[in-house]
């Protein structure tokens, strides 16, 4: 499977889980739904021809929106890239005066350009807002950051989910809750909502409340779901997995966030799909082999996924 990798970064991207969660989508008629989209590289890889796609985050929304009204084109892209890169490359204090130049102009305009640059030469492929909503990710200090291959490459995603999006596709600012509660019996929902206490910002900040009004709308809606959530990591479990989330079906897999500045949002940790339909896990992935208490359905040989 060709995993479709879009233009824009953040620390919670999915892109290494996507076969694992795409091996779990039912079969259904209806749209695709998705009301924390981020930088939307599960829905790129969906292949449904209808979709809702919800974030708090106007500016991942704008930039998405401005690709499918072809007001954001690969050939603008690389223009503006090749300009502003350019400029990086000579500024001052190896290119930090230039990188602080788009990122106080981004601040007042919210252009979208804008955003893609701050995506692509902030720290790690992190994306984070302080309470003002202004952007917070120091430069990643790499004044050569837009080479021409690493303009070329970001130029071919922009072009893959310009290919992608459909005009049938409806992208929508606001809280999850309206989004999930347009959902229809042949739809598909999937949620990957912040995890509580990791990455907190402005546009993503989430509670016990929030994971507990989730729970209620999944609980009711009358279209499949699946979740996105975390199982334990090396020193503790999430306990909504035992008070919520285990009422679903859950599939776990251990998994490795490679971006963030904390130390602690760099370790493992397991990964869990909670879902509220039937599946043959077995045959989506790959056959079954055995860990000490786990069974393991191995994916690729390396990695893994639990049924529980
Ligand atoms: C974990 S990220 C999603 C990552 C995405 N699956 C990806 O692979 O890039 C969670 C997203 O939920 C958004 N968000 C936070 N609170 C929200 C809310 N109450 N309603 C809708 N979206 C929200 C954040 O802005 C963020 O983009």
């Amino acid at each position: 499977m060709r995993i479709i990798v879009p233009p824009i970064k953040s620390q919670g991207i999915k892109t290494k889980l996507v076969p694992w969660i795409q091996a779990l989508v039912p079969d259904v008629s209806g749209k695709w739904i998705e009301p924390f989209l981020g930088t939307g590289v599960v829905a790129f890889n969906s292949g449904f021809r209808k979709a809702l796609l919800n974030d708090t985050n106007p500016h991942v929304i704008c930039f998405y929106q401005g690709v499918k009204n072809r007001e954001i084109t690969p050939q603008g892209v690389r223009a503006y890239l090749e300009k502003e890169g350019e400029q990086l490359k000579k500024a001052p204090e190896q290119g930090y005066a230039h990188f602080r130049a788009i990122r106080d102009r981004f601040n007042v305009t919210h252009d979208p350009l804008d955003f893609l640059f701050l995506s692509r030469a902030g720290f790690n492929g992190m994306m984070r807002f302080n309470r003002n909503g202004e952007w917070n990710i120091p430069f990643c200090k790499k004044p050569a950051r837009f080479s021409r291959s690493y303009i070329t490459k970001i130029v071919n995603q922009v072009h893959d989910v310009a290919c992608l999006i459909q005009p049938s596709w409806k992208f929508t600012v606001g809280n999850f809750e309206a989004t999930i509660e347009q959902a229809e019996k042949d739809d598909v929902i999937y949620c990957d909502p912040p995890y509580i206490g990791r990455y907190v910002d402005y546009y993503g900040g989430w509670t016990e409340e929030s994971e507990r009004k989730l729970f209620d709308l999944l609980s009711t809606t009358p279209a499949k779901f699946i979740l996105s959530t975390w199982h334990h990591n090396d020193f503790r479990r999430n306990p909504f997995i035992d008070s919520l989330w285990s009422r679903f079906n859950l599939v776990t897999r251990d998994h490795f966030y490679h971006s963030g500045g904390k130390i602690e949002n760099r370790q493992s940790i397991v990964e869990a799909l909670a879902f509220n339909f039937e599946t043959n896990v077995g045959q989506h992935n790959y056959g079954l082999c055995l860990k000490p208490e786990q069974l393991l359905l191995c994916e690729n040989g390396a990695e893994s996924i639990t049924q529980q």
